[in-house]
């Protein structure tokens, strides 16, 4: 294939940036949409030029860092899969892709394709985990029976890889996909329900310090999120959020 690349190209964060066309010839349609960018910056680097950055890690969909906004979707037109998942054959022959980065105010451009989403790890830091005893007296975990729609809901909503799509797809630049399912993980299990009310009231006033939009149930969010999470975790992350407040 032979494609058009419309990249979004910005030096540093206060850099203005601007949409630059490259060229790529010979993809083949079993490269991943990542190994089409490799594919390129060797090109750049062999010419002598600065290669694109962007963000990668794992390539197989659990990390959460690939995070591009390509053809104005968050991780490429499929559904359920995030960017390093996206194979070229989704593509034709002759087409024009734009690659962006995810776009929030609260995820500042750090050069080119890559932003700062550590905005997400502070919303975790402040309310996302259990306090256990693990000086070796605690618990099986088995000795606390948990229902099985509890347990599949939990793990549903610990499917989130925090990569930042539901912000990114929002008009309101809203987290609350993001925070309602870690949130969701730990309130569906005995063991979350101990630190439950300062999760959510610590997580929720997290989210709104670091400058995230408010949900206004457009629903683009459970539309893009790679990992299938539900809009009905923002649902229960409401109910938690009142039940703590009064
Ligand atoms: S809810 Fe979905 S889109 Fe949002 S951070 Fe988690 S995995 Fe990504
Ligand atoms: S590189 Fe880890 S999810 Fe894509």
């Amino acid at each position: 294939m032979n494609l058009t690349l419309k990249i979004w190209r910005q030096k540093s964060a206060q850099d203005k940036g601007q949409i630059v066309e490259y060229k790529v010839k010979d993809i083949s349609d079993h490269m991943s949409f990542l190994e089409m960018l490799d594919v390129l910056n060797e090109s750049l680097v062999a010419k002598d030029e600065e290669p694109i950055a962007f963000d990668h890690d794992c390539r197989e969909g659990i990390c959460g860092t690939c995070s591009l906004h390509i053809n104005g979707e968050a991780h490429g037109p499929d559904r359920l899969i995030t960017t390093c998942q996206l194979h070229m054959r989704t593509f034709k022959d002759g087409d024009t892709i734009f690659i962006e980065p995810f776009r929030s105010k609260a995820f500042p451009i750090i050069k080119d394709l890559m932003v700062d989403r550590s905005a997400l790890d502070r919303i975790q830091q402040a309310g996302g985990y259990i306090s256990v005893n693990t000086s070796g007296n605690s618990q099986d975990a088995n000795a606390i029976p948990i229902s099985k729609p509890n347990a599949d809901e939990s793990m549903d909503a610990a499917a989130c890889i925090g990569c930042g799509a539901c912000v990114a797809s929002c008009k309101n630049a809203s987290a609350m996909l993001f925070v309602s399912a870690k949130v969701s993980q730990y309130a569906l299990l005995p063991q979350g329900r101990i630190e439950a009310k300062d999760r959510v009231t610590n997580m929720i006033k997290q989210m709104d310090k670091e400058g995230f939009g408010n949900c206004t149930n457009t629903g683009a969010c459970e539309m893009e999120c790679p990992k299938g999470i539900s809009l009905n975790n923002i649902a229960r992350l409401n109910r938690e959020y009142l039940v703590a407040s009064i």
